[in-house]
């Protein structure tokens, strides 16, 4: 396998300014806090979180469309925190993003193929409008557009046609990375499946890579081959797919997992239910050592609160950020009642 992207450490804080006159930054919004990760070419890397974790920000600082502010984005043997501003932008066309609101991400005032024609003549694709035209109907069918879609406007489409629409939009640049942020959580729960089926035929097709973000579990299992799962602005847990459904190891997964109602009615009924008390921490202002340690069930004396825990593999690539990741998987470490918010199991 070859890594298409990596990331060592990526940091984006951003700066809380305060003042009317004299404008001070009084303090940092730590959207993404020290993230490492490894997206396999032909593969697909799903992210998922609460909302406010920094998904997003991290999808964005890939793009540089916001500033990192620390450590590296490695595309394809390139350090893209680097990379002077011309040369992001053409790398931009090999690195594409699918918005969740398709609506919102398509000018009502243009018709199909001058939105998808725009980025194509921006980055030198296609030698004249007939070439251009051509490519934009063969994806427009890949996609499973109507023919004749070429004229149309965004508003006469539903919302599945138009993820469809955002999704030929990338394509037609042939990117080898897409970033797809919460690619079906507009769309109504029909037509999320037919939509996360067509990006898995894509990828087939395409020989694509995707980062997939969503906060919904159930929308990555299917696609991704390995998931991490962030909190405040760091990952707690990366695994492949199946291992983090069938055996989560760190406590905030766990919970996660639990939220996750199981088809059959006795798993279900016996199925642990973690409910996470306290709220979640601000960004601008997060917890000491563990940032879990504020509603962490399991919770112990020692280290959690001083000491931030690296994510380490604890066995076959499986990766908690956890100091007691062991102890709690065989029992040693149990919840605590005295220093931990109560486990709630109903
Ligand atoms: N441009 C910005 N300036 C200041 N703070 C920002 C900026 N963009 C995002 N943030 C803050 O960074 C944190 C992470 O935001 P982000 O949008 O990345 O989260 P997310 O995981 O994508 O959430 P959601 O699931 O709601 O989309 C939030 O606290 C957000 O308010
Ligand atoms: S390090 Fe401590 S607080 Fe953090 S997840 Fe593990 S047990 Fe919970
Ligand atoms: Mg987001």
């Amino acid at each position: 396998m070859t890594t298409l992207l990596e990331l060592k450490d990526l940091k984006v804080h951003f700066p809380v300014r305060k003042g009317i006159l004299f404008d001070r930054t009084v303090g940092h919004v730590y959207a993404v806090d020290g993230v490492s990760l490894s997206v396999e070419a032909g593969q697909t890397y799903g992210l998922v979180g609460e909302s406010g974790c920094g998904k997003t920000t991290l999808g964005r600082a890939v793009l540089r469309l916001v500033d990192i502010t620390d450590g590296a984005a490695v595309f394809d043997g390139t350090d893209l925190a680097r990379l002077p501003e011309e040369e992001m932008r053409r790398s931009r066309r090999r690195l594409q993003m699918v918005f969740q609101d398709p609506l919102g991400s398509l000018n009502p005032r243009q018709n199909i193929e001058s939105i998808l024609a725009e980025g194509m003549a921006a980055h030198g694709i296609g030698a004249d409008r007939e070439e251009r035209r051509a490519k934009i109907s063969e994806i427009l069918e890949r996609v499973g557009l109507p023919a004749g879609s070429l004229s149309r406007y965004p508003h006469e489409f539903s919302g599945g046609q138009r993820q469809r629409i955002g999704i030929a939009r990338a394509l037609v640049l042939e990117p080898d990375l897409i970033i797809c942020d919460e690619p079906v959580s507009a769309l109504d729960v029909s037509i999320q499946a037919q939509v996360i089926n067509l990006l898995e035929e894509l990828q087939e097709s395409m020989g694509l890579t995707y980062l997939v973000i969503a906060h919904d579990l159930a929308v990555v299992r299917h696609i991704s081959d390995v998931i991490g799962v962030m909190y405040l602005g760091a990952l707690v847990e990366e695994a492949p797919s199946d291992e983090i459904y069938s055996e989560p190891r760190h406590p905030y997964t766990r919970a996660l997992m639990s939220a996750v109602p199981v088809p059959d009615p006795d798993v279900e009924d016996s199925r642990e239910r973690i409910l996470l008390t306290g709220d979640l921490p601000s960004p601008a202002n997060p917890p000491t050592g563990c940032r879990f340690h504020t509603r962490c069930p399991w919770r112990q004396a020692t280290r959690c609160d001083t000491e931030r825990p690296e994510l380490r593999d604890v066995g076959g690539g499986h990766k908690v950020a956890c100091h007691w990741a062991e102890g709690i998987a065989d029992g040693t470490v149990t919840p605590t009642t005295e220093l931990a918010p109560t486990l709630l199991k109903e």
